[in-house]
């Protein structure tokens, strides 16, 4: 008997056929024109996102903080930074996402707080306090100074000293940014209650931060040279930090908030970040599929852009999937360079088509929709932590995390005032209003691919194929009993020809091929890529001779 469809089948969850879209918002949309973008701001946009066809929106962290780290610094989880509103507004927000039919997920940052929340407040103020092992304190090292060789991701040491009671706290980022001690089970049962409060404010899950710096092993080993150090990598590169993330004790913890998140309903899904390879990552789907829904695949990011070093990625990630894991792909976010300044204008297209054809769920990031380029910040203008800690080698994240444009109005129609970021440079041109009135525009790309996407469900069910990696092209396939989609990408600019038994294109990346058929092979043009439906009783000769 024919297993019936997995669109047809109660456990698919619409975090598996939805399309995530992640908002960095304070460049989204400023409301009250201090610059910033803001809560009121976003709903203000969110017939936008229903425009544009995603189904849920990942919101950057929204809760009380100085901001050293722009929110990833929380000095206060259950309350709203006044930067971006407060609690009304976001209710407002949960039921204006909900009315429109879409999700909403939260940051949650487990792995360290503000260095202004009460708790660590509490916890440095002496070595009795009731919170001290709330925290990561230790003593100095054996001869004097920091306990080891420990690196900061964003420079320095991982210790920072506390005079007043004479021992070292650890912060896997900035020293403004302590890190939580998780095996202290009051302060981890404490971090579980702030899932709880959100999850009885109506949010459909989290995405989780930094989830792999956990825990670190408690015999503070010095973590070993890193052979392949250059120094454009930065300082925390040093060393391999393989006493420092990805320690196995994190498994039970990620259960423990799985389990947490679960009971609130089967549908909230639960997502985290961790910049693993392949095998290390999916441990974090759990052992018994106890852990995350989606850890967050990033490989797209670092893999080489050619078509035989996709495909291996593709076929290594799907191998290693665990039995029942469901896929997930990410090309960019708020901390890496912008998809379009990593692959050049014209595989921006592509790369859009690539991320929503795969198998499994696509997380967008905002302005990629755009093709946002990264803004080159003057020197007097860097906000980011990093860049200002390490200047001059890149590795801020200030250019990709400039305001969106939304329309030729006065700065781009993101705010009254100047906004806390430059807007690019071609805003004028670049802005969403006018990109929704030229058919070619990027903007209308991911638009129509969005609702392909949800119109053809195969492309959120089917099987993967790959069917070739030759001449600059990508080709696979996407299949189910009822349906067959070829998809074929041109990533090195030079065009070609894929032999195909002819078929139907359904979308190219460029306009005007749409509901062209095919007699025999595809022709694409330099950077073009297109989906074409199969015949379902012809395939292509190599897959008859292999059948
Ligand atoms: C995550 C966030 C990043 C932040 C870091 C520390 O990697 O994405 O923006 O700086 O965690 O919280």
């Amino acid at each position: 008997m024919m297993q019936p469809l997995l669109s047809r089948s109660a456990d698919f969850q619409w975090w598996k056929h939805g399309v995530i879209y992640q908002v960095y918002l304070r460049s989204f949309q400023d409301s009250n024109g201090d610059g910033v973008g803001d809560l009121a701001g976003l709903i203000a946009r969110l017939d936008y996102l229903t425009g544009l066809g995603v189904d849920a929106i990942w919101l950057s962290p929204i809760f009380s903080s100085p901001m050293a780290d722009f929110g990833y610094d929380v000095a206060d989880h259950t309350a709203v930074d006044p930067l971006f509103g407060d609690l009304a507004v976001f209710r407002e927000l949960v039921s204006q996402v909900h009315s429109r039919g879409l999700k909403i997920i939260l940051d949650y940052i487990p792995n360290h707080t503000s260095e202004q929340h009460a708790w660590f407040l509490e916890s440095r103020a002496s070595r009795t306090a009731a919170k001290r092992d709330w925290y990561v304190w230790r003593d100095p090292g054996p001869g004097g100074g920091a306990p080891n060789n420990w690196r900061g991701e964003f420079g320095g040491s991982a210790w920072s000293w506390d005079e007043p009671t004479g021992q070292y706290y650890y912060h896997a980022f900035l020293p403004s940014q302590p890190d939580l001690n998780w095996r202290n089970p009051a302060a981890a049962r404490a971090m579980l209650n702030v899932l709880r409060f959100w999850l009885d404010e109506g949010v459909d899950g989290f995405r989780v931060d930094a989830i792999h710096h956990l825990l670190e092993d408690e015999s503070l080993a010095d973590n070993p040279p890193n052979p392949q150090w250059r120094e454009a990598m930065g300082p925390a590169e040093q060393f391999l930090k393989v006493h420092t993330v990805d320690q196995p004790e994190v498994h039970p913890f990620i259960a423990a908030m799985r389990r947490l998140v679960e009971g609130y309903g089967a549908d909230r899904v639960l997502i985290g970040e961790a910049y693993l390879p392949i095998p290390r990552l999916m441990a974090y789907y759990g052992g018994a599929l106890d852990g995350f829904h989606l850890p967050f695949n990033f490989h797209l990011m670092t893999t080489p852009w050619t078509p035989l070093a996709l495909a291996s990625l593709i076929g290594a990630y799907e191998a290693a999937l665990p039995a029942g894991g469901w896929p997930n792909w990410v090309l960019s976010n708020h901390d890496r360079s912008r998809l379009a300044s990593r692959l050049g204008e014209d595989q921006a297209r592509v790369a859009a088509m690539l991320l929503l054809t795969l198998r499994g769920t696509p997380t967008l990031y905002q302005g990629d929709e755009l093709g946002l380029t990264d803004v080159p910040i003057p020197p007097d203008r860097v906000r980011d932590p990093w860049e200002l800690n390490v200047p001059g080698l890149g590795l801020g994240r200030d250019p990709a995390r400039t305001p969106m444009l939304w329309s030729g109005a006065p700065n781009a129609g993101f705010s009254a005032q100047a906004p806390w970021l430059p807007l690019s440079e071609g805003w004028r041109d670049l802005n969403a209003a006018r990109q929704l009135e030229r058919p070619g525009s990027i903007l209308r790309l991911y638009q129509a691919l969005l609702a392909l996407r949800r119109r053809e469900e195969v492309l959120q069910v089917g099987d993967y194929a790959l069917l070739g990696a030759a001449g600059g092209l990508l080709a696979f396939q996407r299949s189910c009993p009822e349906s067959c989609l070829a998809v074929v990408l041109d990533l090195e600019g030079s065009g070609g020809v894929f032999p195909l038994d002819g078929g139907q294109i359904l979308l190219s990346t460029l306009p005007g091929r749409v509901g062209e058929r095919l007699e025999s092979d595809l022709h694409l043009s330099p950077h073009e890529g297109a989906i074409v439906r199969r015949c379902p009783e012809r395939q292509n000769v190599g897959e008859r001779q292999n059948a």
